[in-house]
């Protein structure tokens, strides 16, 4: 059996990184066994970093306010321990630069169909459009916000006079569906 290494990072609620750690930490597929060995938070007061208390992942914090010069040297040298081969984003509110994107296989998912709404408002600018469908996607990072190789897409279909919060809700059970699968499928083209 192997063992494949990930890191998570994050920037605020944390709800992907508790669902992919409960489906996927310590358990074999395919004898290969997943272990998430660190998460780091870019913001101090995140409410993921409870998360990982509560769960038992370590987590370290690097601000960006306080690391604004080196921020990509200073992850570096926080992932070095771990092994790590596998990079998830999960709210990760920071655009990694180049010595991070070419060291290590990174992934993140966005509340959208893309390459439609990529950025920060994705759920509400996808709410309130034309469009009768909307979705998630899966994709690796690259240097360019939102825009890396599409991994995987899941939609769904808009509901009449649907409130905003119901959407996104509807949105994040569809994130926790698809994104412990696209980790899986990436580490071991295997589906669960
Ligand atoms: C998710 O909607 C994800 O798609 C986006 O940021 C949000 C993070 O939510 N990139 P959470 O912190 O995992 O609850």
């Amino acid at each position: 059996m192997v063992a494949k290494n990930i890191a998570i990072l994050f920037s605020g609620n944390g709800s992907n990184l508790e669902n992919l750690y409960l489906k996927l930490h310590n358990k074999i597929f395919n004898d290969v066994k997943i272990e998430f060995k660190i998460a780091i938070s870019s913001r101090k007061d995140a409410y993921g970093i409870t998360r990982c208390n509560n769960l038992g992942l370590k987590c370290e914090i690097l601000s960006s306010k306080e690391n604004k010069e080196n921020y990509d040297l200073k992850l570096l040298d926080i992932l070095k321990p771990y092994s790590i081969d596998l990079v998830v984003l999960a709210g990760f509110m920071r655009i990694l630069g180049d010595e991070v994107i070419n060291a290590y296989k990174i992934i993140n998912i966005h509340p959208s169909i893309l390459p439609l709404f990529k950025g920060a408002n994705a759920i509400v600018e996808s709410y309130q459009s034309d469009m009768k469908v909307a979705g998630v996607s899966v994709h690796y990072v690259s240097s360019e916000l939102d825009s890396g190789e599409l991994i995987d897409q899941d939609t769904l279909k808009k509901i009449d006079n649907e409130d905003l919060k119901s959407f996104e809700n509807r949105i994040h059970n569809l994130e926790y569906e698809i994104y412990p699968k696209a980790v899986l499928k990436v580490l071991l083209e295997c589906k669960i």
